[in-house]
């Protein structure tokens, strides 16, 4: 019984679970090849044409407009398209520009453990930022393929729609806050 309640207890406890080892030392994307198998990831060029240039890439260099979104924040990914010799290496690096004021919605990254570096700006983590200076931050996560699931618009826009009985309890709010928070995310 004690058994069964430690090992309940590490289940709950336990962190996002990484991208598997790879089984190769590593597989550079091959991004032009149209895939007609469906696999975990993508096809890997043949080890030969590997090169350099296929593990370096200048995208977290580059800063990236924050207005045209309503959260003020921009995120710039490393991929398998930009970074192709990351494929199946179970990591991604995320630069992500905020604007003074601006704040990265609660969210959640079901398959990654995330670690962030405030580089400039300053960020409040956890709560909505209340900072006035632009911050820009550099993340890494354990997966190729992480996940992201914005809590409000997942709660306000998906498709189809979450009942209002549901979120009015979930939420602890009424009609009428439902009805404009829908109109204020665009759902
Ligand atoms: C994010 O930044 C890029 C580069 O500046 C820009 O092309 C893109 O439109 C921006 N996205 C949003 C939602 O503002």
């Amino acid at each position: 019984m004690l058994h069964l309640f430690l090992c309940c207890l590490a289940l709950l406890l336990s962190p996002a679970k990484p991208d598997p080892d790879p089984l190769q030392d590593y597989c550079v994307a091959d991004n032009k090849t149209p895939q007609s198998v469906f696999i975990n990831g993508v096809p890997c060029i043949n080890p030969n044409l590997a090169s350099a240039s296929h593990f370096k890439t200048s995208v977290l260099g580059k800063p990236a407009k924050t207005s045209g979104n309503p959260f003020g924040f921009n995120v710039t990914l490393t991929g398998v398209a930009n970074l192709p010799g990351v494929n199946t290496m179970g990591l991604i690096m995320v630069r992500g520009d905020i604007a003074s004021n601006g704040l990265i919605p609660p969210h959640s990254h079901p398959r990654a453990s995330e670690v962030t570096i405030c580089l400039t700006g300053s960020v409040l983590v956890g709560f909505v930022d209340t900072s006035s200076n632009p911050a820009l931050v550099l993340s890494g996560l354990n997966s190729q393929n992480p996940g992201t699931q914005i809590t409000s618009l997942a709660a306000f826009t998906s498709n189809p729609l979450i009942p209002d009985e549901v979120l009015r309890k979930a939420f602890q709010i009424n009609g009428q806050d439902i009805a404009k928070i829908h109109k204020n995310l665009g759902g």
